[in-house]
């Protein structure tokens, strides 16, 4: 019986592995080819789309002479090669969008990949209602909305299934407290809450190994901005791409680990959550536990300090005019 059972569960999670097609919409850019190259690594990943505007079948040409199982499409810059992109996916990540360049703050981005988000969000709600969308394009406070707007005008709206991609902010706080301490930053698990960008991002040292570090404003301020010195670097180049791909493929590969039936599958991100609605705040990013639909369950904050209890108070007020401004964009262009 026990062995039955065994067979049962093994011959179920290799059919759901069977349906992991995962679609990258934005693949050629300094974000999503890192991003495709790392999904392609991934076991877990049977199915690879990519599509951008440009050059995506020659980003899958490319990658698709890696060894490794997974078959890897590049889809033509058409409204038919979006759509065949997006069909049966099971996870679509877009980094698609114009970075930042030195002296922008992510909210100068909004003019420009405020209607590249809408209309891709059309061709997911319409293409792939089921999938999980995860939106790496910035403003992500403000871009998260909008997609769920495109979703709610459809009547596809589904709010375990749509994230903003906030795991970066996670993977830094994680390596900087290490270089501060000398430690593994695997065994580094900072919490990061709230938004993703400038004083909405609020990491919680005082729940991390190192309470005390929630006083060290430098750090707290370094993990808020983290990504300014990235731009600087690249002195107008772009931004984050390769800490950003390794961000995004730890976060779909979570998703795939969650659908295969795995529990426990912990990752911070920016959804639909109850934890603010109170105060007007419908999305928000915290610890979310994954299952095999998406969300499955928006974890507590739990206990803050005097710290981070101002560092929040001054995140909910941005947030809260950051994912107005992208319900707003969706009302006047539908
Ligand atoms: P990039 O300019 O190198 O690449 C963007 C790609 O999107 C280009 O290949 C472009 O052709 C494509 N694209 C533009 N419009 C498109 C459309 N309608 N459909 C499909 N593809 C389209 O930019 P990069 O550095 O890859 O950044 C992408 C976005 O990710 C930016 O908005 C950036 O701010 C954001 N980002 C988000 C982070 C996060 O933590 N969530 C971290 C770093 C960047």
């Amino acid at each position: 019986m026990f062995a039955a059972q065994r067979i049962g569960r093994r011959a179920f999670s290799a059919s759901a592995r069977d349906l992991s097609k995962v679609t990258v919409l934005g693949a050629a850019g300094g974000i999503g080819q890192p991003l495709s190259l790392l999904l392609k690594l991934n076991p877990n990943v049977t199915e690879l789309g990519l599509y951008d505007i440009r050059g995506a079948p020659g980003v899958a040409a490319d990658i698709s002479h890696i060894n490794t199982k997974s078959t890897v499409t590049g889809y033509d810059a058409t409204p038919s090669g979006l759509a065949s992109a997006l069909k049966g996916a099971d996870i679509v990540l877009i980094p698609a969008g114009v970075p930042r360049k030195p002296g922008m703050t992510r909210d100068d981005l909004f003019n420009t990949n405020a209607s590249i988000v809408r209309d891709l969000a059309k061709a997911c709600a319409e293409n792939c209602p089921e999938a999980k969308v995860l939106v790496i394009a910035n403003p992500v406070n403000s871009t998260l909305p909008i997609l769920a707007e495109v979703y709610k005008a459809r009547g596809v709206y589904n709010p375990k299934r749509l994230f903003g991609v906030t795991t970066l902010d996670v993977v830094r706080a994680s390596r900087f407290v290490s270089e501060l301490k000398g430690t593994d930053p695997a065994a580094e698990n900072v919490t990061v809450v709230g938004g993703h960008s400038g004083v909405t991002i609020v990491p919680l040292f005082s729940q991390s190994n190192h309470p005390e570090l929630s006083s060290n404003a430098e750090l707290v301020n370094r993990v808020q901005f983290g990504g300014d010195e990235v731009v600087k670097a690249k002195d107008g180049a772009g931004s984050a791409t390769l800490s950003m791909a390794m961000a995004g493929a730890r976060m779909a590969e979570s998703l795939l680990r969650a659908s295969n039936g795995e529990k426990g599958v912990v990752e911070p991100s920016f959804v639909d959550s109850p934890l603010f609605k109170d105060q007007g705040i419908d999305y928000f990013s915290s610890k979310v536990e994954l299952g095999p639909g998406g969300v499955e369950k928006v974890l507590p904050l739990g206990k803050l300090d005097a710290n981070e209890e101002k560092l929040l108070e001054a995140c909910l007020g941005d947030l809260k005019k950051n994912i107005e401004k992208g319900v707003a964009f969706v009302a006047a262009n539908p």
